[in-house]
């Protein structure tokens, strides 16, 4: 299988990146500074050919042309947008400015559906399109009180992949939103709950179950469905 993970330097990209490994498949690996990343640097050495790696910052307009330049004509099963940012740190609608705004909507919810729509026709009829959301970006369960400027571009980066999918007559493949859980990463911090490879297993999982399936939704990475 060809996974594309985008995101991948540390954290639960790292963490998908090495588990995918580990199952045999080929992992194509964007980061933006890859020589920085130690966890990839030791995955390159160990596995050779299975892992491409990529140096992007997909938040740049043209990092689909540098991302098919990368990979070329390879036709992917899996792509997941797992790249994110928590920032500001203060959190605050009040003081927010234009350049944290831009830089937090920009990360989390326009660049990953941008990417998504620029090189879903590399994606296999029956792939699967991983976005990682977060729990916080259900209104439903409105749990984003203490980072709301973080839930609502979750919240927007579900409204976006939602609105693609509403202008496709047939989904090709599935579209999800994902909830990793609470991760153990520079972003989860030391109290989460979940480890990298607990929530990169169940991710994985996850996204083979909805293989074929060619549905758009939000759920955990224990396949439970969450709430809008
Ligand atoms: N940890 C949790 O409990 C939790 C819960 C819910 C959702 N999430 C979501 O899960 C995803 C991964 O979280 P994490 O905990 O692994 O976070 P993390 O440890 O802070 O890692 C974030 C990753 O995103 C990359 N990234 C950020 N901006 C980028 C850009 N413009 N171009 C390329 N890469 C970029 C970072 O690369 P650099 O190393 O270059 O900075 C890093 O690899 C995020 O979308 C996050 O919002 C996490």
């Amino acid at each position: 299988m060809n996974v594309l993970i985008a995101g991948a330097s540390r954290g639960i990209g790292l963490g998908l990146v090495t588990a995918l490994l580990a199952q045999g498949h080929h992992v194509v690996a964007v980061a933006r500074n890859p020589a920085g990343s130690d966890g990839l640097q030791a995955l390159a050495g160990k596995h050779g050919d299975a892992l491409t790696v990529i140096a992007c910052d997909l938040n740049e307009p043209d990092a689909a042309s540098v991302l098919r330049a990368g990979f070329g004509d390879i036709t992917f099963d899996r792509m997941v947008f797992n790249a994110g940012v928590k920032t500001p740190l203060h959190q605050s609608v009040a003081a927010a400015t234009m350049d944290e705004a831009g830089l937090l909507f920009m990360t989390n919810a326009i660049a990953p559906v941008r990417l998504a729509q620029q090189l879903c026709g590399s994606v296999v009829d029956g792939g699967v399109i991983g976005f990682m959301s977060s729990q916080m970006a259900s209104l439903t369960l409105n749990r984003s009180g203490g980072m709301p400027l973080y839930g609502a571009s979750k919240a927007a980066l579900n409204s976006l992949m939602l609105s693609w999918a509403s202008t496709l007559d047939v989904l090709p493949f599935s579209l999800l939103a994902l909830h990793p859980g609470w991760v153990k990463t520079d972003m989860g911090g030391p109290d989460a709950t979940e480890t990298v490879e607990q929530s990169a297993a169940g991710l994985i999982r996850t996204l083979d179950a909805h293989a074929g399936k060619k549905v758009c939704t939000f759920v955990d990475y224990q396949g439970e469905p969450m709430p809008w």
